[in-house]
Parts: structure tokens; C-alpha cells; sequence
């Protein structure tokens, strides 16, 4: 989590003076639910403690001045004439800025600066992170909240049309609306959530594999649309549903010869998946973490082998982690590929967990991953000087 002092500092450094708010909002760490939340499923995620900042001080005239301090960047950018162009690192701010007085939030010109501490590229959501911390900051300066599902919402339109990324809301919903000590099970349907208490025996590590992720865009687009031609197929036979969340596993078998091999094995997926969130989430409400760790270790193997996001980095974490005494479950988290796996583990193998893995990875990888102990933190919040 960004220091709030950091942030002060590097904003009188680069404006002469004090900031008179700071905006911040976490990454995430997924526990299980993944690939569900495009299809209108569940997910369950967690916020964890690293965050996007923003300081700001508000301009009597329309400018935003943005700094970038991480990146060393500066751009000023105009409230009345926000480029529409996608891309590149002003895209968050233009896309908040723009959604939001669509939406029809006043907005003053401000003094800006951007820290972060969420890896970037690692699959634990800093771009959300950046949005929703960004649109917190610009409705604070002027006294406005904006409820947690229209942030989540606003973000989630940022990182498709300004960003260039065709993400689902999974990331943005939990980024705003996070609770410390909490999983989040967000309904994908119609953002509905409830906050699940975490039990304080359990620790949650996670890996990053520093594999970048490249192919993860297109194949990304690529699975979304293998899921929605299996809901075309479906729709002959089961003319109710609407996306793959109204398919029960039991149905989906029942027609399994209406779909090609692969479209089949992507819908398979989905709809287990769904069904593993809805039981960790009973198994988690009975604090029974080895039933929790099954389901997880059961969604990794169906990512690796029916949805085909995973990667030898992933399956080697995976793997080493479930080996080590005290690893309660273990599975790639996001949208694969390359980035980060989540684990649960008894508090005592910590430690144990550290070395075992770095050790295994690095022999079959060659190099370290990152390894943190990640704590339920709060979602997105704004706090004056
Ligand atoms: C990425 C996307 C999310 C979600 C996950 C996979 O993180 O941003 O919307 O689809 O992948 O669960």
C-alpha cells in the first residue's frame, strides 16, 4: 500500500505545495471463479494490500496536469476536450474523466499526481486499480461519492473503450467495493455481492510467476467468443438461457453432441467453475478449508485443461505449491497465461511454502518468481488533509 507521506512528498515535489486529498484503490487476488465473470457467473475474489494512489488539489480552471511518478511522465489534459483516442498511459484518467461527467458528475480541474505500488502486468489488476482509484479522487475534490457498482461499472467501460482492454467487470467490482478480512462473491449478473469472512488460520500467498503475458489479449477475445457461440449452439435445445451461468453441468453433458470438441470443453469450464464458487463459498461459511482447497485445486486443473489458459510456469507453482505439508489448494488466478497463482496455506507454513516453491520454480523456470503474503484489504476510499 502506497505510504500516504510517499505520496505527499512526491506531490510537493513536483507542485510547491500539499495535496488536499488522497484517492486510493487496491489490486486483486482471485480465489476461484475465473473466466465466469463474462459469462454473467460468480467470482470471488479478494482486494489485497497494494494500491493505486492519487493525490490531487483542485484548479480554478478546467485543466487536469496529471503526473505519472512512477513513470517520471507529465500530460495536461483538458475537462471539456478529453481525447477519445485508445491507449496509452493517460487513457484511465481520460476514460474516468469523460465517463463520468457522461454520468453526469461536475468535475474540477486539479493538480494530479499517480503512484502505485500493484505490479503492473502481473495479472493483479493494477489497471483496475488505476481507474477506480482515479475516478474516487475526481468526484472527492468536488464532495461526491459515486456508489461502488456505477465505479465498478464507469472503470469497467474505461478499461474496454479508453484502455483497449475487453476485460469483464470482475476486477473493478472488487477494486471498489473490496472489505478487509473479506472474499467478495459478486454475482456477475446483476452485481449483487456479499462479503464472506476470510478465517484468520488461513494465510494467502501469492506467486508471481514474471512471465509476461503475452498472448493473454487475443486468446483472451478468443475464449469469450468460444463461449458465446456455445450459448448460440445451446439456445436450440435450451431456449431460455442467456449466457453460460443458466446452464447447469448435468445439462450441458445432456447436449454435449450439439458442440465441437473445443467449444465443448470451453463451456465445460464455465459451468463447473460457476458451480465450484457457489460451494467454496458454503465451504468458506463453514471454515472448511480443505474443502476450499479441493475446489481450488480442481479449477486449476480445469483452466489448464479445458479452458487452455494456464502455462508451464503456472502448472510448475501449482504444482510445487499443492506438494508443500500445509497447502490447503493452489491455482493459476486472472486470466493466465503468465502472471500470478493463489494459494492457501496454515499460517505455520509460511515460511516453508517461501522456500519450497522459489526452489522448485527456479529449477525448472531458471529464475525466481515474487512470493507475497497477501491480507484481505478494504476497496476504494478518498481521505482529506
Ligand atoms: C482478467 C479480466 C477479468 C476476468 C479474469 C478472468 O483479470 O480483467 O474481468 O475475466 O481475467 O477471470
Amino acid at each position: 500500500m502506497i505510504a500516504a507521506q510517499a505520496i505527499i512528498d512526491a506531490f510537493q515535489q513536483h507542485y510547491g505545495t500539499l495535496p488536499a486529498l488522497i484517492g486510493r484503490a487496491p489490486g486483486r487476488v482471485n480465489l476461484i471463479g475465473e473466466h465466469t465473470d463474462y459469462n454473467e457467473g460468480w467470482v470471488l475474489p479478494v482486494a489485497i494490500d497494494l494500491d493505486a494512489a492519487v493525490a490531487a488539489r483542485p484548479r480554478t480552471d478546467r485543466t487536469l496536469q496529471l503526473y505519472a511518478h512512477d513513470l517520471e511522465t507529465e500530460a495536461t489534459l483538458n475537462l471539456d476536450s478529453i481525447s477519445q483516442e485508445v491507449g496509452g498511459w493517460t487513457s484511465y484518467t481520460r476514460g474516468m474523466a469523460a465517463l463520468l461527467q457522461e454520468a453526469g458528475y461536475q468535475l474540477k480541474g486539479a493538480d494530479l499526481v499517480v503512484m502505485g505500488d500493484v505490479p503492473r502486468a502481473s495479472g493483479l489488476s493494477s489497471s483496475a486499480a488505476l481507474e477506480v482509484a482515479m475516478g474516487t479522487t475526481l468526484t472527492a475534490l468536488s464532495g461526491q461519492t459515486v456508489p461502488g457498482v456505477e465505479l465498478a461499472q464507469l472503470s469497467q467501460r474505461t478499461e474496454n473503450n479508453w484502455v483497449g482492454v475487453n476485460s469483464g467487470i470482475m476486477d473493478q467490482m472488487i477494486s471498489a467495493l473490496g472489505k478487509r478480512d473479506h472474499a467478495l462473491l459478486i454475482d456477475c449478473r446483476d452485481y449483487s455481492t456479499q462479503a464472506i469472512p476470510i478465517p484468520s488460520n488461513v494465510r494467502i500467498m501469492v506467486c508471481d510467476s514474471k512471465k509476461s503475458r503475452e498472448l493473454a489479449h487475443s486468446a483472451y477475445n478468443e475464449r469469450r467468443a468460444q463461449c458465446e457461440e456455445a450459448v448460440r449452439l445451446l439456445q436450440s435445445v435450451l431456449p431460455g438461457i442467456r449466457a453460460l451461468r443458466d446452464v447447469r453441468p448435468d445439462e450441458l453433458e445432456a447436449h454435449a453432441d450439439l458442440l465441437p470438441p473445443i467449444i465443448l470443453q470451453r463451456a465445460r469450464h464455465i459451468v463447473t467453475e460457476d458451480a465450484r464458487v457457489l460451494d467454496s463459498v458454503k465451504a468458506l461459511r463453514a471454515s472448511d478449508l480443505a474443502t476450499f482447497g479441493h475446489l481450488m485445486n480442481e479449477s486449476h486443473r480445469s483452466l489448464r485443461d479445458d479452458y487452455e489458459v494456464s502455462s508451464k510456469e503456472l502448472d510448475t507453482l501449482v504444482e510445487a505449491a499443492q506438494q508443500v505439508p500445509g497447502t490447503y489448494g493452489s491455482r493459476l488466478t486472472g486470466a493466465g497465461f503468465g502472471g500470478c497463482t493463489v494459494s492457501l496455506v496454515v499460517p505455520e507454513a509460511v515460511d516453508r511454502f517461501k522456500e519450497r516453491v522459489a526452489a522448485a520454480y527456479r529449477q525448472v523456470v531458471g529464475y525466481e518468481p515474487e512470493i507475497y503474503v497477501c491480507v484481505a484489504a478494504d476497496g476504494a476510499s478518498a481521505a482529506r488533509l
